[in-house]
């Protein structure tokens, strides 16, 4: 693999591409499938190196959204036809279990038809359970590297081996699980994003979520490098080839790398987008690195610039649920 990548380039990485392609039409065709994201708090207790909501940055200004107003942005996302649900927030403790199985019950009893998505982080096995009893259907939580080394120096007050039992526990309950990491982190190598992929092709997630690095001016990643739209062009689509049923969103950290970076992605095996549904009043505050695109647009335009960019690129979006194939051959 290391070796591989080291040699990627010109006509060899055509090929990759056109093999990813491949394999994705195979499985899911050209549907683009679309989740609604709601950033429904940027207070976090985790201090990340790379992000820019870390509690060591404080000149962030922090908001928390309150459940009603949760449920009016899934109302807006609802006319607007998504039928999956992304609640995505820091660690914010304020959230208890039992404020969030409320609000989860509240959705799903509104919207039964629609899938919902937590990505909350880190939390014990007995809420991960409730939150699963009380309707939550998936959950997103990168692995971010799967190097130790790596992972300790970039996550001062996480553990590396909690990550990855975490994303076991999440298995285990029954979740559809997303996994995932980012791609030119300073000091990475291709060992370490070999490890990734072969990470990816043991867990066998149902999502796969893979980003570039981009650094935030808050942060002490700040003078570093970006990540290249290339070389997050590549690992997606290996990551498609080695876990062929996965859903894998083009993700906004490449559409902010590069105008066509979202559409690239979904050229290279991709298959997902996830426009912003958060109110506008609060998007610019989600700011998880600088320049984040789509943060000035209202959920409307959004949802119809997609339409535009997935038929550009030659696919077609699928309102549906959007399950993953892994999921469905399970149940
Ligand atoms: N650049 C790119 N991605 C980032 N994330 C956090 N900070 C950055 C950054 N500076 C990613 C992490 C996290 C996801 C929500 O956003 O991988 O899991
Ligand atoms: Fe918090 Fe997630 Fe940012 Fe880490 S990456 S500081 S856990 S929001
Ligand atoms: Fe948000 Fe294009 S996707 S404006």
């Amino acid at each position: 693999m290391v070796d591989l990548l080291s040699h990627l380039g010109g006509d060899l990485r055509r090929q990759l591409y056109d093999l990813a392609h491949a394999a994705r039409i195979r499985t899911y065709g050209r549907a683009v499938y679309l989740r609604g994201l709601i950033e429904f708090s940027n207070i976090c207790k985790q201090n990340c190196l790379y992000c820019g909501l870390r509690s060591g940055n404080k000149s962030l200004s922090r908001y928390r959204l309150l459940p009603e107003e949760i449920l009016n942005c899934c109302r807006e996302g609802y006319a607007l036809g998504y039928r999956t649900f992304v609640l995505q927030s820091g660690e914010d403790d304020w959230y208890t279990t039992e404020k969030l199985v409320l609000l989860i019950a509240a959705v799903k009893q509104l919207f039964p038809d629609a899938a919902l998505t937590l990505s909350i982080g880190e939390r014990d096995d007995e809420c991960y359970s409730r939150l699963y009893a009380a309707g939550a259907d998936r959950f997103l939580l990168r692995h971010e590297t799967a190097s130790a080394n790596l992972y300790r120096s970039f996550h001062p007050t996480m553990e590396y081996e909690n990550r990855q039992d975490r994303l076991n526990a999440l298995q285990r309950i029954g979740y559809q699980v997303g996994a995932g990491f980012m791609v030119g982190l300073p000091d990475q190598t291709a060992a370490d994003l070999a490890e990734d992929l072969l990470y990816l092709q043991q867990l066998q997630p149902d999502m796969i979520g893979i980003g570039p690095f981009l650094p935030h001016r808050d942060t002490p990643l700040k003078d570093e490098l970006p990540g290249t739209v290339e070389d997050t062009l590549d690992m997606i689509a290996l990551a498609r080839l080695m876990v062929p049923d996965a859903l894998i969103p083009a993700t906004t950290a490449m559409g902010t790398a590069h105008p066509n970076g979202r559409e690239r992605a979904l050229q290279a095996g991709a298959n997902v987008l996830m426009p912003n549904l958060s109110p506008m009043a609060v998007r610019a505050k989600y700011m998880l690195y600088n320049n984040k695109i789509c943060t000035g647009d209202e959920s409307a335009q959004c949802r119809f610039c997609l339409e535009q960019r997935v038929k550009s690129a030659g696919f077609h979006v699928d309102m549906g649920r959007g399950d993953s194939l892994k999921h469905l051959s399970r149940s």
